[in-house]
């Protein structure tokens, strides 16, 4: 193909993935790429482009160009806010190449060539805390931005809002939910539940209409089914339908003692106060203490709850102060931390009132 073949070509498809023309409409020019006469200067190869494929003023493609560049900023911010989560390498990982892959699938059916189906319904296993939602929101708004979903919200559920009564109550429920999470994603909670009470129970009528939703409504929604690892593992096992089904699984791994500090930081920072010197290290060992003593069992969770309770404590304590400066709103010290260290989250003290 010689330089003005590739050239039309190029524009054409632009205009495709702009959304400015339709694919027929496309075939249809790329088809006549020969009759058209190229001159020297970019505006005059433009010009007569637009004139011979009858195509819409240059104008429409430097918008098309600046929306273009809005989506791209706006995957951009997407993509920074995933790296910014602390750990969870391997996720990120994934999801980056998926995100690849979906990008050169639209690429190759713009050149006519032959596209593999992408079907992202994923199994995230792990603790509590250990990030799956907060992963699984980010997922719907970068899968919308690069235009495989339509509205990329997250639907959170779980056994109760998909488990019926009596006999066909369960499909209705489940085919409601169904419906209202299409275009965005459908996050299924303690999903090795469903299958807890075997064959007679609700849960398999939940999964055999999970199982056909995810046929009829193949690539308008991403099911998310998570979990603890090992009870996951085990539903998946009993039910080799589901597993094959379920392509990508993820491992979200309890955060390592570093990590949550890093967590705490963030949480502080995204907040905006800062720990001081004394408190930072204070809350390192807070944080020690807890995970030598088995009572991180909430991973983030447990270290939101920490820094919450501390920002509370914070504004007691500066409250009493006769002159509040900024500085006095912003940083948090070492006593809007005491008593931390023998938290224990599963215990009655879990609720901030009773712990004080
Ligand atoms: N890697 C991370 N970096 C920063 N903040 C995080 C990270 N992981 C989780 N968090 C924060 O911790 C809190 C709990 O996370 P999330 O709700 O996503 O966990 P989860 O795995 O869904 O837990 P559960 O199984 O209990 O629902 C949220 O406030 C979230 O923003
Ligand atoms: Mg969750």
């Amino acid at each position: 193909m010689d330089f003005k073949e590739r050239f039309t070509q190029d524009i054409i498809i632009e205009k495709f993935s702009l959304g400015e023309i339709p694919i027929a409409e496309a075939f249809n020019k790329l088809f006549k790429v020969d009759e058209i006469n190229i001159g020297h200067s970019y505006e005059r190869r433009v010009y007569r482009e637009e004139k011979s494929l009858n195509l819409k003023p240059v104008d429409n493609i430097e918008r098309s160009k600046e929306k273009n560049r809005e989506e791209k900023e706006q995957l951009k911010n997407l993509l920074e806010e995933m790296d910014e989560l602390i750990g969870l390498e391997e996720v990120k990982r994934i999801i980056k190449e998926y995100i690849a892959f979906i990008k050169v699938q639209k690429l190759r059916e713009s050149y006519n060539l032959k596209t593999a189906p992408v079907v992202m319904h994923m199994i995230f296993k792990g603790n509590p805390g250990t990030g799956k939602t907060t992963m699984a929101r980010i997922i719907g708004k970068i899968f919308k931005e690069i235009g495989y979903l339509k509205g990329g919200e997250l639907i959170e559920v779980e056994r109760a809002d998909l488990v019926g009564e009596y006999i066909g109550h369960t499909a209705q429920k489940t085919k409601k939910v169904l419906e209202r999470a299409l275009g965005g994603v459908l996050f299924i909670d303690e999903a090795y539940s469903l299958a807890r009470g075997g064959e007679k129970d609700f849960g398999k009528e939940c999964i055999d209409t999970l199982v056909k939703g995810m046929e009829d409504y193949k690539d308008r929604l991403i099911i998310i089914l998570a979990g603890y690892r090992n009870e996951m593992d085990y539903f998946l096992k009993t039910n080799p339908g589901l597993a094959s089904r379920f392509a990508i699984q993820i491992d979200f791994p309890d955060y390592s003692l570093e990590e949550l500090v890093q967590i705490a930081e963030l949480m502080y920072k995204e907040r905006e106060y800062i720990l001081d010197e004394k408190s930072k290290h204070y809350i390192y060992r807070v944080l020690s203490e807890l995970r030598n003593k088995e009572l991180i069992n909430g991973n983030a969770r447990t270290v939101r709850n920490l820094v919450e309770r501390s920002i509370r404590q914070h504004a007691r304590r500066i409250i009493k102060l006769e002159n509040i400066s900024r500085n006095d709103l912003l940083y948090i010290r070492k006593e809007d931390l005491l008593g931390e260290e023998g938290k224990n989250e599963e215990m009655p003290c879990n609720r901030d009132a009773q712990c004080r």
